[in-house]
């Protein structure tokens, strides 16, 4: 069964550049616009007329959906295409994306004296991570323009993520990965999903500069987060987000910065779900970035947002080791627009927040982590009350960085003991003597 309904589709959207306002008549293989060389957004000029007044059938459809068992309507980011672009049911390549679950964190809560803390753990996507969303709607829209080899440029998530996408729809993919910079764990997807995997000797960001050469000489679909679609399918983590609380908006939405796509998506989509009157506030989106990967906090703090401050990036949060990220003007533009801020986080402060996650059963990536560290900071400069409600977004799988843990967490076990029992209740005893 599938639900679909008749009259409450958006339309036709358009690509508009997100700088000087352009609507393309002609898109380039590297989504940029035609006169300025920026960036562009999907927009759909037909949007107001066309859901005047339907909002709360749009909740209804969609709730009903849940009960489908057809995969456009399984996957957590076809069941919301409405506010997608139009690709044909035959086209979308789904995996079963979204359906994160929302959870409580009870002693972070306690600790900070807030009332209401959760999680969304888009790392509990199939691949791991919360590229997924984004992967589903782009690669569909590949599949529909009638590609069969897609390539990205990647610090180890996206790359996962591509390579099972295209796997799945049997398309070809090519990953560019900067040798040395990603975890193993990552790199393994890539490889075991079939991707062409080079390692190139260059950053995140030479990676990506590189990527733009080759895919305008080489016929492969850009599938990194410049192309507007991946920001289409990543910004239903708002609206399902939105229905999880009931549509109740909470106060604040967290997430962490590193290309800066996954902010400007989220805040794209609570955006929309305002101008279509499903919510009436949106919550304050705010980006945290690790303190050696900064450029976002740099450039707010310097020129209010005005220019961006290109950085040499250094982390352990190796997902997020970017230094000239590409949807900056985004980024900024949610900032303006929902009220948030951005905050920088130390190793330290990301290792502390990891482990205080692990130890509330909720594990992630370390990129994932910067959100509470960030909220800590939040909460002391007041931008965050103590009456507020807060979501942190959880972007990585905590088995995507083995080696990360296991140097933090180095000295945490015991042993090696002799195997009886007389040895092992003599240590439990010494461990949990006085508590
Ligand atoms: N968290 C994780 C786990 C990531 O993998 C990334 C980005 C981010 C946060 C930041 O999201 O770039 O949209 O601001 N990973 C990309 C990759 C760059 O190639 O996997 P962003």
């Amino acid at each position: 069964m599938t639900t679909t309904p008749s009259n409450t589709m958006i339309g036709a959207h358009v690509l508009r550049c997100v700088h000087c306002g352009r609507v393309q008549d002609r898109i380039d293989r590297l989504f940029r616009c035609s006169e300025c060389n920026e960036l562009l957004e999907v927009i759909y000029p037909d949007w107001a007329a066309a859901i005047a007044d339907c909002g709360q059938r749009l909740k209804k459809i969609w709730q009903e959906r849940r009960l489908s068992t057809a995969p456009e309507d399984v996957s957590g980011v076809w069941r919301y295409r409405e506010l997608l672009p139009r690709v044909g049911v035959h086209n979308i390549v789904t995996m079963s994306e979204g359906n994160t679950p929302v959870m409580l964190l009870k002693k972070a809560a306690r600790a900070l004296r807030l009332p209401h803390l959760l999680v969304k753990h888009q790392g509990l996507n199939p691949t791991g991570s919360f590229k997924d969303t984004g992967i589903s709607a782009a690669i569909s829209m590949a599949k529909a323009e009638g590609f069969s080899c897609v390539a990205c440029a990647s610090t180890g998530n996206t790359s996962a993520s591509v390579a099972a996408y295209a796997a799945h729809a049997e398309m070809k993919s090519i990953v560019f990965l900067p040798a040395g910079q990603v975890s193993s764990g990552k790199l393994a997807q890539a490889l075991e999903y079939g991707a062409t995997v080079l390692q190139l000797l260059t950053d995140f960001d030479g990676c990506l500069r590189l990527l733009h050469e080759v895919v305008q000489r080489f016929p492969a679909y850009l599938l990194n987060s410049v192309n507007p679609y991946r920001l289409e399918g990543q910004k239903t983590v708002a609206i399902e987000l939105m229905e999880q609380l009931n549509w109740n908006v909470p106060d604040h939405v967290i997430v962490p910065g590193g290309n800066l796509a996954n902010s400007s998506a989220l805040g794209k989509g609570f955006l929309e779900l305002l101008e279509l009157g499903l919510i009436s506030s949106v919550p304050k989106v705010s980006i945290i970035q690790a303190a050696g990967a900064n450029p976002l906090v740099r450039t707010m703090r310097e020129n209010n947002g005005r220019e961006l401050v290109r950085v040499n990036a250094e982390t352990r949060a190796t997902a997020i080791r970017i230094g000239n990220p590409a949807s900056w003007r985004k980024a900024v533009a949610v900032l303006k627009n929902t009220g948030g801020t951005c905050e920088e986080v130390s190793e330290e402060e990301i290792s502390l927040a990891k482990a205080e996650l692990g130890a509330e059963g909720i594990g992630c990536e370390p990129a994932s982590a910067t959100t509470l560290a960030g909220l800590k900071k939040l909460v002391q400069s007041g931008f965050v009350r103590t009456s507020d409600s807060v979501v942190l977004i959880l972007t990585g799988h905590m088995l995507k960085d083995i080696d990360y843990m296991l140097q933090a967490q180095e000295n945490q076990f015991f042993g090696p003991l002799e195997a009886n029992a007389g040895a092992v209740v003599r240590t439990l005893e010494k461990i949990y003597a006085g508590n």
